[in-house]
């Protein structure tokens, strides 16, 4: 079955406090997205519909020269673009679709391969996930309590599984009128099952300005 990909690339990048779209932003040269894409092409990905913000076209097309992907619009929120996306693949629907953030850049083939290989394998919906390293505690009116962490995992992007049923999920969440943070959670509302395979700190989200200073430090360790 053919594995394909949307890159949601449609945010502002209002927090990272660019005047560009985050995912034009470089990382030593080259833009964020261009590095995702990239990614997802060398894990074997065979097609890539990235969604863009209005007005960038002609930046997000500069940026992906070469690569074959196919821009389309996005939507108002981060769920929107998904849906959009995804009717912008040409597949059919039992082929693997991924689901990635631009903003995660630097994610590892290895991750790629782990979450599509699971879908491969039968799982109905996966995600990669990361333990969480902070002591957490949940707050409300009253106070607050620790939460064992050991029980908590991170979740990342590319999150997958198959095409028919991902593109249905997301239309069943658009008319039930449910508000989600991840593919998953869209994929879980109705009745799918997730399954976890392990993600990686590489596959951090490019959010804050803090965070491009990690990213290039990664990405520093990385080459030789
Ligand atoms: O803002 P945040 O980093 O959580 O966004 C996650 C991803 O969703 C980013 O890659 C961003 O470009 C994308 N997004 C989108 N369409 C929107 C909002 C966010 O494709 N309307």
């Amino acid at each position: 079955e053919p594995v394909v990909a949307v890159v949601v690339a449609a945010g502002s990048g209002s927090r990272l406090g660019a005047d560009l779209p985050k995912a034009l932003v470089p990382l030593e040269g080259v833009a964020l997205v261009r590095r995702a894409v990239d990614a997802l092409l060398a894990a074997g990905v065979g097609q890539v519909v990235v969604t863009i913000p209005p007005d960038h076209e002609s930046g997000f097309a500069a940026a992906l020269n070469g690569t074959g992907a196919r821009l389309v619009p996005g939507g108002a929120d981060r769920q929107d673009s998904v849906r959009l996306g995804l009717l912008g693949l040409d597949a059919p629907d039992d082929a693997v679709a991924l689901v990635h953030d631009a903003a995660r850049a630097l994610v590892p083939t290895d991750v790629v391969r782990r979450v599509a290989d699971a879908v491969l394998g039968g799982a109905e919906v996966v995600i990669p996930v990361v333990p969480v390293v902070d002591s957490i505690r949940r707050v409300d009116p009253d106070g607050s309590a620790i939460v064992d962490r050991s029980l908590l995992r991170a979740v990342q992007t590319p999150q997958a599984a198959r095409l028919g049923a991902l593109r249905s999920a997301h239309e069943r969440v658009l008319a039930d009128g449910v508000e989600v943070t991840d593919d998953a959670a869209v994929c879980e509302h109705v009745g799918m099952r997730v399954s976890l395979v392990d993600g990686h700190r590489d596959a951090m989200k490019v959010t804050e300005p803090v965070d491009l200073i990690l990213a290039k430090a990664l990405l520093a360790e990385r080459s030789p």
